[in-house]
């Protein structure tokens, strides 16, 4: 089978990596790939949003199977545009990745079908949401409708801070459209854990749990970035929960999104708050996490294009997922200054071990290979270095090691990934 990935992280890596370990792989492209990528996959210079020329691209090779990575071109409809050219696709349709593509649209449907996540209002108008505002509760928590690069929400301790919010939120614009509309919710404590699922339309299979670091900084202090580290799996999510999640959460979301005439095909990213008042749902996705793609996948025994193909077919039933009984953390290497400025361009060094040492792994985000052919950084987010070990600390001690390996000028990361683990 012939496979065209579409996106350029590490998320985009892992995947590529997981599918050149399948015997059913062919040729591998992507679009736009990196330059880590370019070394399990031929990278094609095509952006993940040129729906057009990635339709043209994969009807002229004669793809077998499009694997859409990213939330951008899934919200956008790429997967239908594939489809209307004839090409199997994995990936959610329109009309379903909108469980990712609007906040609104996810608090319906989980208020409408009993799913357990935080109280909500949703305003249009910034008038009403300032009134509502005078009466709440507070913390509290403002959500740019739509897609925000997931930095649309705002968590605030005062109507003040409330007050400034939305006016970040739906005059200013802060995040485009994406707040055309906001959400409103309930503040919740407890452990974060991350969920991924595959789903057929019908059935879905979970995937190893897993945590993401979302802040910039050790001791979950700074700014919120798209995730300095992932653990999997979690600790924290034992059998009971899982039962829980599994009796109230995930096939119920699956049933709600059919019965919804939005039949979901791909991967459904649970983000799950564990509270006091047991498991909720803080956010759907419509994809793969990253980072956390890059501690579940390694972990995972099956053939993932078997698996995606099932999910295109209608035919999960006749799958069991299985992962390996062991543990993985990944560590993302940034450039200094994330998530706001960093320097770019910078040459990287070191990655050669990870061709040699089992159970250790360099996913790429930010990087390419300058007009000399020497692999820079190219971006915030500049590598995951991913390894394995028997249980969470030794892959933690494994993963901290090989962050040694690799040098590039401004390399910062946080030193905390997985210290909750500790506390056990
Ligand atoms: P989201 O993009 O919806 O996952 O939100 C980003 C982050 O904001 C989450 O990972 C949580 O840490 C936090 N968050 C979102 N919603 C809530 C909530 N209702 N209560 C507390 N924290 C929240
Ligand atoms: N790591 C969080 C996300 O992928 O949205």
């Amino acid at each position: 089978m012939d496979i065209l990935i579409v996106g350029s992280g590490g998320r985009e890596h892992a995947i590529a990596m997981s599918v050149s370990k399948s015997p059913r792989a062919g040729r591998i492209y992507c679009a736009p790939g990196n330059a880590g990528i370019s070394q399990v996959a031929e990278c094609v210079p095509i952006g993940a949003m040129e729906f057009e020329k990635l339709v043209s691209f994969a009807k002229e090779k004669e793809i077998d199977l499009v694997i859409v990575g990213m939330d951008d071109p899934l919200v956008g409809g790429l997967v239908d545009e594939m489809e209307a050219a004839g090409i199997r696709t994995f990936g959610p349709r329109k009309n379903a990745a909108i469980l990712e593509g609007s906040k609104a649209f996810s608090k319906d449907l989980m208020k409408k079908y009993h799913i357990p996540t935080a109280a909500y209002e949703t305003f249009d108008d910034a008038e009403k949401a300032l009134e509502y505002l005078r009466t709440a509760d507070y913390p509290i928590v403002l959500k740019a409708d739509g897609l925000a690069l997931g930095k649309g929400v705002l968590i605030c301790s005062t109507a003040e801070e409330a007050q400034e919010g939305v006016k970040t939120i739906m005059e200013d614009k802060k995040f485009g459209d994406a707040g055309n509309r906001m959400v409103i919710e309930e503040f919740m404590t407890g452990r974060e854990v991350s969920v991924l699922s595959f789903v057929d339309g019908k059935t879905i299979r979970i995937m190893s749990s897993a945590q993401d670091h979302k802040r910039a900084g050790d001791g979950d202090t700074g700014l919120n970035t798209g995730g300095m580290g992932t653990f999997s799996p979690s600790p924290f999510y034992t059998e009971e929960i899982d039962e829980y999640c599994k009796k109230y959460i995930y096939q119920a979301t699956v049933d709600a999104m059919a019965a919804e005439g939005r039949p979901f095909r791909g991967v459904i990213f649970f983000g799950l708050m564990l509270t006091e008042k047991g498991p909720k749902v803080l956010e759907y996705n419509a994809r793969f996490g990253d980072p956390e793609a890059q501690v579940v996948l390694p972990r995972m025994k099956n053939d993932i294009l078997e698996v995606m193909e099932a999910c295109v077919d209608g035919k999960l039933d006749e799958i069991d997922l299985e992962f390996e009984d062991n543990a993985a953390v990944c560590v993302v290497l940034a450039s200094e200054g994330y998530p706001l400025h960093y320097e770019k361009g910078l040459p990287i060094s070191g990655l050669e071990r990870f061709d040699t040492e089992e159970g250790y792994y360099c996913f790429h985000a930010g990087t390419k290979f300058d007009e000399n052919g020497t692999l820079v950084t190219n971006g915030g987010r500049v590598l995951g270095v991913t390894a394995k070990g028997s249980d969470l600390i030794e892959a933690r001690r494994h993963a901290y090691e090989a962050t040694e390996w690799v040098q590039f000028a401004n390399k910062y990361m946080r030193w905390d990934i997985g210290n909750t683990i500790m506390e056990l």
